[in-house]
């Protein structure tokens, strides 16, 4: 989605903003522009397609340095990603430029009444209604910051906004409703960004700005109110990690980096939970027990691969709490009038913690009585500040759109929540808690194992560069593996490929298979699972009708080798955390193979890295 900054301080502000719209590239974009006051008018920027076209543009036309900036990614809605729906936006009365993020859902009605008051439009965008207001409202003698506020109020939808007026070259304002912003705040300078990536360089001092809060800004002050004017707070934090943290560090993209990354960002999530009597503890859950006692339904919403996660999660905590447990795509969920008491728990899984559906359908369930516990990777994010208890996973910056880290960690979490219930309620024995405990603290180095040994599927990659269709099997909690592994070939390698319960083939997707459909298969662990003979039989049945085989199976597992076109060994773990291990191999083997299709494996066309809209 698109990413905003904006910049007062004595740097060259240019310079900080096309860095800080770099370092927020991964968040995906098809066009960028910067504005900046340069005396008594304002020189804008911009272009469509990858910054590289716009630092051209600047090369080409260069602009003097001045101490103001806003920049913009812009990820298209309204209108095409053309070079004059690029943002920033400037009023036709010259005053003001303004960026944003988000949809402007009431935005024909406006620019219908602005085009009859005779406001000639430059776009086909929903932000230029804003930009026209902004300066209408400027140019009738309002200040900036009331300004915004009237047109903050006039607008329905998801918004932030940024904007500066050329009669004030000290001075930035910003709105947020529903799109995320924060605040930088530095010695003698300030930020704001859709993201801390875009200044963690200059600073670490962050204020999150809540829903509906307008912040003003000079390089030595920051003002927060509401949209009526009334001063409010935002929430002071610091950014725990630095830059090397949101660099690739040696490797050719981020998401290889962040899959090598998986055995610290699990070990992460996992510390400081148990303590030394054996028992669970989550500091952040703060919903009583006796309310966690009562839930007779919970309800994981989630989408993508948060989703899948979800899916894994429902095996684990219906097994070790005998509590019902759905999971539901976050965009169908408040759609079908879902049935929740106040004994139901909603529990949202979202990297992001900015997922514009997923927000919606924990406001759904809010409204409807339930309990909200989010497991989020983004300190201080939407979803978590709106939840009634967090379990922060601890993976660090997630940058490849592609979701890797982030998903190992939600499948931490869920199994945390699943225990800790299981603690409260009664459903498992301490021993048997610790017992999984244990497991589950042994499987960094198990992770770390599977990416010692990843060269076959580099190989692998190399003879099946020109397959298009890819078939991924699995049961039980292999079934959302399946689904994991499809969805990464996709999103990166733009392959078709498809997850399927490997028990459900035989029911229509087996019409799909032959000689140059490929099948990834995951068997769970031999002797102590009784799914395994099935799943075996499962692989003789694709093999039977030519396809090639590429079977995941744990160390020591005999049986599967005489089946196997291409045999890659996990470590062996027990059946429901076997995840953890076997979603290591199809992430890396989708970026390999989009390595070698020459694709951007970071930033795949049309996809964004949080999705802030519905
Ligand atoms: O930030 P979230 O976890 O809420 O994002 C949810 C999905 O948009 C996300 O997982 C998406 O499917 C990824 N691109 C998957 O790699």
């Amino acid at each position: 989605m698109c990413g905003i900054i904006g910049y007062v301080g004595p740097r060259v502000a240019l310079d900080v903003a096309v860095a800080g719209l770099k370092r927020m590239e991964y968040r995906g974009y098809d066009s960028a522009g910067v504005a900046v006051i340069v005396g008594d008018h304002i020189e804008l920027r911009k272009k469509a397609g990858k910054i590289a076209n716009l630092e051209a543009e600047l090369a080409a036309r260069p602009i003097a340095p001045t101490q103001i900036a806003i920049g913009h990614t812009r990820w298209a809605t309204h209108g095409g990603p053309t070079d004059e729906n690029a943002h920033p936006h400037i009023s036709a009365n010259g005053r003001v430029a303004l960026i944003h993020n988000g949809i402007i859902e009431n935005f024909a009605t406006l620019r219908q009444q602005l085009e009859a008051a005779g406001v000639p439009f430059q776009s086909k965008t929903d932000t230029e209604v804003a930009a026209q207001l902004l300066g209408r409202e400027v140019e009738a003698g309002a200040d900036l910051a009331d300004a915004m506020r009237t047109v903050c109020r006039l607008l329905d939808g998801a918004f932030t906004l940024v904007a500066l007026d050329v009669t004030q070259p000290g001075r930035l304002v910003a709105a947020r409703r529903n799109s995320p912003l924060v605040v930088g705040v530095g010695e003698g300078e300030n930020f704001v960004a859709s993201d801390v990536a875009a200044f963690i360089e200059f600073t670490r001092s962050a204020i999150e700005l809540g829903q509906d809060q307008v912040v003003d800004l000079d390089r030595d002050q920051v003002t927060i109110t509401d949209f009526a004017g009334r001063p409010a707070q935002g929430k002071p934090y610091e950014v725990t990690w630095d830059l090397s943290a949101a660099e690739k560090s040696g490797y050719d993209w981020f998401m290889r980096k962040e899959i090598f990354e998986q055995p610290r960002a699990v070990a992460d999530t996992l510390l400081g939970r148990f303590t030394d009597a054996g028992a669970l503890k989550l500091d952040e859950l703060h919903i009583s027990e006796g309310h966690l006692r009562a839930v007779d339904k919970i309800i994981i919403v989630a989408c993508g691969t948060a989703y899948y996660a979800g899916l894994v999660a429902k095996y684990a905590i219906e097994h070790w709490t005998r509590v019902a447990c759905e999971v539901e795509i976050a965009s169908e969920f408040r759609y079908r009038d879902p049935i929740i008491t106040g004994r139901t728990l909603v529990v949202t899984i979202s990297q992001s913690g900015e997922t514009a559906d997923t927000l919606m359908a924990i406001r759904h369930a809010r409204e409807q009585g339930a309990r909200i516990v989010a497991i989020c990777n983004t300190n201080g994010s939407t979803i978590p500040r709106e939840s009634d208890a967090v379990i922060y996973t601890h993976a660090g910056p997630e940058i490849g759109v592609a979701s890797t880290k982030g998903f190992i960690t939600q499948l931490a979490a869920c199994y945390l929540l699943g225990l800790y219930l299981a603690q409260i309620r009664g459903t498992m024995f301490g021993d048997e808690i610790a017992g999984v405990m244990r497991e589950l603290a042994a499987t960094p180095p198990l992770i770390q194992k599977v990416l010692d040994t990843l060269e076959p599927m580099r190989d692998l990659a190399k003879r099946l560069a020109g397959k298009e269709s890819f078939l991924f099997l699995g049961r039980h909690v292999g079934y959302p593996i399946a689904m994991e592994g499809a969805l990464k070939l996709k999103e990166i390698a733009y392959v078709h490929a498809e997850g399927f319960a490997a028990g459900e083939l035989k029911h229509g997707p087996i019409a799909l298979v032959d000689k140059d459909v490929p099948v990834f298969i995951i068997v769970p662990p031999m002797g102590r699972d009784r799914l395994h003979d099935k799943v075996v039989s499962n692989i003789e049945e694709v093999r039977a009708r030519g396809a090639h085989t590429i079977v995941l199976a744990e160390e020591g597992d005999l049986d599967v080798a005489p089946h196997a076109d291409t045999l890659f060994r996990l470590p062996r773990v027990s059946t429901i955390l076997q995840p953890l291990v076997s979603i290591v191999p199809l992430q890396f083997f989708a970026c390999e193979l989009a390595t070698l299709l020459g694709y951007d494996v970071d930033q795949p066309r049309n996809l964004a890295k949080s999705v802030t809209v519905e």
